[in-house]
């Protein structure tokens, strides 16, 4: 099993900035207007930052109409024309999708808290990205629109329970173990898949596969697990097969 760069990877202070946001993040497709200048140099800042193996964020400029396609049930995007893209290259680490999704994550938590707000898109116009300049083998493999929501309260869609999604009893864990599943729970996923089952035994909680899911789903909730900590320290480890990772809380926990 590989040791995570996610460990230690983030400041404390970021962290918990992050974790209040999973509370109130939802996806946003109705915006009013695009960040103003503050928000923007603070997103430019955040995305900079956010840097795990194989994966970057590139903010660009597009015409929302040009980026965003009309999908079934779902509000056609609109009203901003911000963006941020999520750019992963697997010649530079086999694991880049999956940090892709990780770091993907910390930005969108990032907006969340500074008022933006932003929807995870894999299924773009990739021609709206003309602007975009790659690097050879980088693909973009999401992106975001950030923007500030429309007066229109959109609801975060609903989650399975979380004795849906652990394996044995959450209630009868410690309290660390259920807060990390609990975070997972709040992640988002393409389609609302929830792709994922917790499992705990002992200092140790894995978190692997359950149905149809993409390295993207699986890097967001593995920063969630990971944030739903706290403060508290713990080593997170990637797994194989169905294992995505796990996590081993220290003894004083
Ligand atoms: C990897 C990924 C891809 C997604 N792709 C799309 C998309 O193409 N179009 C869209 O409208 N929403 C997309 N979403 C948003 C999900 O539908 C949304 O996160 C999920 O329904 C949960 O709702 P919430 O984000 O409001 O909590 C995607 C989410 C993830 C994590």
């Amino acid at each position: 099993m590989d040791r995570c760069a996610l460990n230690g990877c983030f400041a404390p202070a970021q962290r918990e900035k992050w974790l209040n946001a999973v509370a109130h993040r939802r996806s946003v497709r109705a915006y009013a207007d695009a960040p103003d200048v503050e928000q923007m140099s603070a997103l430019h800042y955040a995305a900079a930052r956010i840097r795990l193996p194989g994966m970057r964020i590139a903010i660009g400029e597009a015409a929302s109409a040009m980026l965003f396609r009309k999908l079934p049930f779902v509000e056609q995007i609109g009203g901003t024309n911000r963006y941020a893209a999520i750019i992963a290259d697997d010649r530079a680490d086999p694991r880049a999708a999956l940090y892709a999704g990780a770091g993907g994550e910390a930005l969108v938590l990032e907006a969340a808290s500074l008022g933006v707000g932003t929807c995870w898109v894999a299924g773009f116009r990739r021609s709206g990205l003309e602007g975009l300049s790659l690097e050879p083998g980088e693909k973009v493999l999401a992106v975001t629109p950030l923007g500030i929501p429309a007066d229109r309260p959109e609801k975060s869609a609903k989650r399975k329970k979380l004795g849906e999604i652990c394996l044995g009893d959450p209630a009868q864990w410690p309290m660390w173990a259920y807060n990390a599943a609990e975070c997972v729970r709040r992640a988002p996923s393409a389609l609302n898949r929830q792709p994922w089952r917790i499992s705990f035994a002992g200092r140790t909680l894995i978190l692997s596969r359950s149905g149809l899911g993409s390295p993207l789903d699986f890097g967001i909730a593995a920063l969630h697990l990971s944030l739903g900590m706290g403060a508290a320290p713990h080593t997170l480890r990637w797994g194989e097969g169905r294992e995505i990772i796990s996590l081993v809380a220290e003894e004083q926990v």
